[in-house]
Order: C-alpha cells, then structure tokens, then sequence
C-alpha cells in the first residue's frame, strides 16, 4: 500500500514521525507491505516552494491509497489573507482527494478520567463519533472574499441535498455498528442551509428504521456535551459546526492531542490528529502524539481494512495510559511517568507490535 506522509507544521513533524514508527512496525507485524512518500504541505511548502499545496505534494497523494498528515499551519503566515495562508495546503487537499466524511471518535478512556475538565460521573462512559462533512459549507462556499476597501468580508454558506445525503449515509451506516443513535446538529431556527439539512437527514432516516435519529441545535448540542455527554452515540453537522463541535469534544478526553480522524468517501483515505500545529510547544519533544497514532489505527481500518491492526495500535494506546504513562498535556501534578514525544511513541510501537503478534500467534493456534 502507497502512502503519502505530510508531518507539515509545528508539533506535526513530531508527532508524524511516531505514528509512523507506529505504522510501520504494526504494518511489519501483520506481513503489510507498506511504501511511504514524504511530501511537503502547509507553511513548510510555502517557504521550499512558494505555495502551502505544491504540485509534486498533490501528485503523490492522489496517487496513494491513503494520505497521512501532521498539521499545518504556523504564526509567522498569520497576516495573509485565507487563500495564501498554509491552511489552504490543507483544504487543498481535502479538495483533491475527495473524501466528504470526516470521522473524529471521543471517547472517555478510565485511565485518563482525571484530566478531564469535567467531573468523572458526568464523562464516565462517553464513547462519541462525530461525523463532521468536510467538503462543504462555509470552508468552499462562494462567493467568498473581501468587501471594496477591506469594509467587510463575506463568506457563503451552501448546502445541496445531494451533499447532506451522502454524508448522512455515513453517519447511519456508523450508527449501526455501535449504539444506533444519530444526533444530527444545525441551526435550523435560523439559516436555510440547516431546514435543508433537516429535512434530508429525517428522509434518509427512513432508510435506517433500526437508527433512532434525533436533532439539536449546535449551541445546544455545545451545551450538552459538557452537561450529559453519554446522550451522544454519533453526531452528524456541518463543516464549521463539527469544527468547532470536535475541539470540545476532544478537550472533554483530557488533552485536544488525544483524538484521531479518519476521511472517508473517497478511494484515497485522509488520516490526520484533530489538533494543530501547536507552535508554541514544537520542537521541544512534549507534544502528545497520541492522537496521531490513533489515526494510523484509523488508516488500518479504514484504508487497509484490517481490522486487527487498528485494535492493536488502540489496545497499545489504553494500555500505555493506564501503566501511567503521560504527556506533559495529560500529566498530573508530580506524575512520575512524565514522557516524552519519542518516549510515548516507543511504548506505543513496542505494546501495538507485541499485540500483532499475539493476535496473530492466537490465530495460528
Ligand atoms: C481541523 C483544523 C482545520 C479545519 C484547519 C487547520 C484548517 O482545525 O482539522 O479541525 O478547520 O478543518
Ligand atoms: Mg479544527
């Protein structure tokens, strides 16, 4: 399998290179041939070659199976305006690859339950997927663009049906493989894109009669998050919605760098963390990169359908955190198994190669 590697900005060249430790050994293990391209995107590719999406970066990855990526973006592009900014390396890509399904789990891990900002019997047993549409809304939507004299900016927001449905198939389909419960998240109480939404997402229902559907309004679904977050099986919104919707979620779990994604809809799977480049922390070898190898575990699931190999990487991940092994993100005051970016990773790569291997070893048996 063809993967095209983008570490990107910030912490993302870190992080990246765990994962991909992660990825190799776990792909070693099950007998996986795997060939990695490394390609420039984001602030990195704009200082090498004058723009965040280069042409050698976008072959490479449409002609993967799956594109793996870091993070992008970095202060020093901070005064650009959006479309020469290293974010639209980024939305570039998406574009390119097509995928319109952005999956992003949370779920409350025991072992991390006291870095949660909220109290343990509230997040105890949370266990969400949110299905963020990627390729639409206010991210694409045009017009877009600068009023004459820079008096004002405007952005468009629009959303055919054809996009709400293919994207809300995902959500259902998911929803039967777990607790069969959709959430579906807009603001139709005043914008016509959510009454559209609304209205398809209830259509589409109809085809999933063993799904129970039920619809919030995005601030009332950010309030529920953090009041009753065990309501939530999948949750089905918008682009900048599940933007917002994800980060919250992902802090819920103790640390922004715990949660992985997943693009899917396309031929060629995107695998990225949910966090940032996180300037201020890069280069020092503390940035969490447990959510970056959790969307490796993503990719074998996903992209290689193996199943056993994704469970492997998640098995190793809890089991790593509860022999009390933390990140400066996720670490209590005085822990005594504070670690680091390459410490994480190796502890990692070590519990998910020797999880393969039992799991294979029990299946030769
Ligand atoms: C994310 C990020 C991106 C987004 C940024 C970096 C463009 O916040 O993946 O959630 O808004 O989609
Ligand atoms: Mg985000």
């Amino acid at each position: 399998m063809n993967i095209t590697v983008l570490p990107g900005d910030g912490i993302g060249p870190e992080v990246t290179r765990e994962a991909i430790r992660v990825l190799t050994g776990v792909a070693f293990a099950f007998d996986l041939e795997v060939k990695i391209d490394e390609q420039l995107i984001g602030g990195v590719a704009i200082q090498e070659n004058g723009t965040p999406f280069p042409d050698e970066t976008r072959e490479s990855c449409i002609n993967s199976d799956a594109v793996f990526l870091g993070a992008v973006g970095s202060p020093e592009f901070d005064g650009l305006p959006p479309h020469e900014r290293p974010e639209i390396g980024l939305l570039g890509l998406r574009q390119a690859l097509g995928g319109f399904a952005n999956l992003r789990p949370a779920k409350a891990v025991d072992a991390l339950i006291d870095s949660s900002p909220l109290r343990p019997e509230i997040f105890k047993g949370t266990d969400l997927l949110i299905v963020r549409e990627l390729l639409g809304g206010l991210y694409f939507g045009t017009p877009r663009g600068f009023d004459e004299g820079r008096t004002g900016g405007y952005n468009t927001m629009r959303y055919s049906v054809d996009e709400i449905e293919r994207v809300a198939r995902v959500a259902f389909e998911a929803a039967l493989g777990r607790r069969k419960k959709v959430t579906s998240v807009d603001k139709a109480n005043v914008l016509e894109t959510s009454q559209i939404w609304r209205e398809t997402v209830t259509r589409i229902a109809a085809d999933y009669p063993d799904v129970e559907l039920d619809h919030l309004f995005v601030d009332a679904c950010a309030m529920h998050l953090v009041t009753a977050p065990t309501q939530f099986d999948v949750i089905l919104t918008e682009n900048l919605f599940g933007d917002i919707l994800s980060d919250e979620a992902a802090v819920l779990t103790g640390s922004l760098g715990m949660l992985a994604s997943a693009t899917i809809g396309s031929d060629i799977g995107l695998y990225e963390p949910i966090h940032g480049s996180a300037p201020h922390i890069a280069g020092k070898n503390i940035a969490n990169p447990l959510g970056t190898i959790a969307s490796v575990g993503m990719l074998f699931r996903y992209s290689a359908k193996n199943e056993p190999a994704a469970l492997a990487i998640e098995d190793a991940i809890e089991s790593v955190l509860e022999d009390g092994y933390r990140t400066s993100d996720i670490a209590p005051p005085n822990c005594d198994k504070l670690v680091s970016t390459q410490e994480m990773g190796g502890f990692v790569l070590e519990r998910a190669v020797e999880n393969a291997q039992n799991k294979l070893a029990r299946h030769a048996a």
